[in-house]
């Protein structure tokens, strides 16, 4: 047995010495931060530690909403002033994913029934950033949503900024939605309901038209009228055809 440790979560500093633990409120860190899980019983508790997510909370006025049942494994959240996050209640698996470098004013919000094997949400340099994820979302691996360009182009005559400004609903992803493996979803994206998109394919801009297959770089809807089930193709069949 250690003899003495120290441990700091959300909002508390934890001291074991021979085995007793002493809980202190971490006051450098609340900064009206607020971690709120959702009970099943519909009870809220507030700044309880989530396991398997990470939070660290680098400014003030920022809410994680979390709801019940919830599975993270290695995932992590960094954000400063005034954010707020929510993740749905699901019973898949949210793995490897993290939201991070989320500056002043942004938001993420994800529905319920969402899994990830592994992806990053990078809300940098700017403020007001929107990413929105619907329900019943799948996405595999190496996933990364941006936003914000990070960097300006600039017309050499005028001085002017030539990339397109960052619109008010930020990066909208729809409700059934796969991704494969590898996707990169840039700013001002839609992914529409109903919707896969190809392994290493970048989307860079909005598709309206739901039950689709999307894929390659820039993304193109490579099909129509489609619908699509976790379950694998032999499975499927065997299941539903047979
Ligand atoms: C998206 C996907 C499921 C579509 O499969 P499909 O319906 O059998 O697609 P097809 O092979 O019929 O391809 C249709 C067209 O889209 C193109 N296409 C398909 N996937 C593409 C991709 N990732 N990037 C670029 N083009 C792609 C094909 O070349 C084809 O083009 P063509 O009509 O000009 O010949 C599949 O291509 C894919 O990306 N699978 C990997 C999914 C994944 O990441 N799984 C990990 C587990 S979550």
């Amino acid at each position: 047995m250690k003899l003495f440790s120290i441990r700091k979560d959300n909002v508390h500093i934890v001291f074991t010495v021979f085995g007793i633990r002493i809980k202190f409120l971490n006051l450098r860190r609340c900064g009206n931060n607020v971690v709120l899980l959702h009970k099943r019983d519909g009870s809220v508790k507030r700044n309880p530690r989530i396991k398997g997510l990470e939070i660290k909370f680098k400014g003030e006025n920022s809410t994680v909403e979390i709801y019940e049942p919830y599975k993270f494994v290695n995932c992590k959240i960094k954000c400063k002033d005034n954010n707020y996050i929510k993740f749905g209640p699901t019973s898949f698996p949210i793995q490897n994913f993290n939201i991070t470098k989320i500056n002043h004013y942004n938001k993420v919000i994800i529905g319920k029934n969402f899994s990830v094997v592994s992806g990053d949400i990078i809300l940098e340099d700017e403020t007001g950033l929107n990413v929105i994820i619907g329900d019943d979302c799948m996405f595999s691996s190496g996933i990364l949503i941006r936003p914000s360009d990070g960097h300006t182009i600039i017309d050499k005559n005028s001085g002017l900024p030539l990339n397109a400004p960052i619109i008010p609903g930020g990066v909208e992803i729809g409700n059934r939605v796969w991704l494969g493996m590898e996707v990169c979803v840039l700013k001002n994206s839609k992914v529409p309901n109903d919707s896969v998109v190809g392994a290493k394919s970048l989307v860079t801009k909005r598709f309206d038209e739901s039950n689709v297959v999307i894929a390659g770089a820039p993304a193109k809807i490579v099909k129509h009228n489609i619908i699509w089930d976790r379950r694998n193709t032999e499975t499927y069949i065997k299941e539903e055809l047979s």
